[in-house]
């Protein structure tokens, strides 16, 4: 599948940067100079001069542009959509809107989260009605080029990005806050953000890769009387895990 990136901004370039790396024929285009070149050591970029061009060459085109470009965009290119998949990555730009401006065309959302620079995306994706089982398997294969993917259902899309959208602003916040209480005890700034974050990192991977309950994996670094229950004692008399949930909830409110 040839894929086409419209847009080479913060999310564009991340995936990019992805898709190129895994050996994907992409067509590139953004309408500064600077943000096409710096592709153009990849073999496999085909680095192009209109957003046309993009479609025209491309079996599916990821639009990363912002969302108010959305609907100039489409209506730029829509004489020349047939048979490609055009992929929304923004929620404001969701099924309902593809549907107005692309009747009976191809069109999901696929949502990605910053990490794609550093290829651990998070990205949901929900096909619109016309995307057969094959092109959607093909199409999460080659989103998976920079993170991991899911298959979201449309009702479930805002929760999605409510909590894994947001989430790196969320743990960057938690790695300042520890980082902070590092330095505040004489730990130099930069040794405590790299310790911090590698043990962030190390517990998602706990949760992820031994499918323990987190409360299991919890318990079992929480000896009795020790250290680690003081800590969380003083974290639920701040109601840390509610704050969590309030942070989502304000979101989803909204
Ligand atoms: N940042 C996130 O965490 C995140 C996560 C998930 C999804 N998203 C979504 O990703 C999309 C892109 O966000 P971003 O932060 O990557 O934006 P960005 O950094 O502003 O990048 C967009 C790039 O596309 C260019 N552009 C705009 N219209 C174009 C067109 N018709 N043809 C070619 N290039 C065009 C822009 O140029 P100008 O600057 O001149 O307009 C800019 O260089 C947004 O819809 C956002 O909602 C973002």
């Amino acid at each position: 599948m040839k894929i086409g990136i419209v847009g080479l901004g913060n999310m564009g370039s991340a995936m990019a940067h992805g898709l190129l790396e895994n050996k994907i024929e992409t067509y590139l285009f953004d309408r500064h100079e600077e943000k096409r070149d710096v592709f153009k050591k990849y073999e496999n970029a085909h680095i192009l001069l209109t957003d046309r061009e993009v479609v025209e060459k491309s079996d599916a085109i990821i639009v990363a542009i912002k969302p108010y470009a959305y609907d100039e965009f489409l209506e730029k290119v829509k004489d020349i959509i047939d048979k490609q998949i055009i992929i929304s990555i923004t929620s404001s730009f969701d099924l309902k809107k593809l549907e107005e401006k692309l009747k009976g065309k191809k069109f999901l959302m696929a949502l990605p989260n910053t990490p794609a620079k550093v290829m651990e995306s998070m990205t949901g994706i929900c096909p619109g009605k016309n995307i057969e089982e094959d092109e959607l398997k093909e199409i999460e294969e080659v989103l998976s080029s920079f993170g991991k993917t899911k298959i979201v259902s449309e009702k479930d899309i805002k929760i999605f990005e409510s909590s894994c959208g947001c989430m790196p602003a969320y743990v960057y916040m938690f790695i300042e806050a520890a980082a902070d209480a590092c330095v505040y005890y004489g730990m130099k700034r930069d040794m405590a953000y790299e310790c911090v974050s590698q043990a962030v990192m190390g517990a998602a991977k706990m949760v992820n890769e031994t499918k323990e309950h987190p409360g299991v994996l919890k318990d079992q670094v929480t000896t009795s009387g020790g250290t680690t229950i003081k800590g969380l004692k003083s974290l639920e008399e701040s109601a840390f895990r509610a704050s969590i949930i309030d942070a989502i909830e304000s979101i989803m409110e909204n």
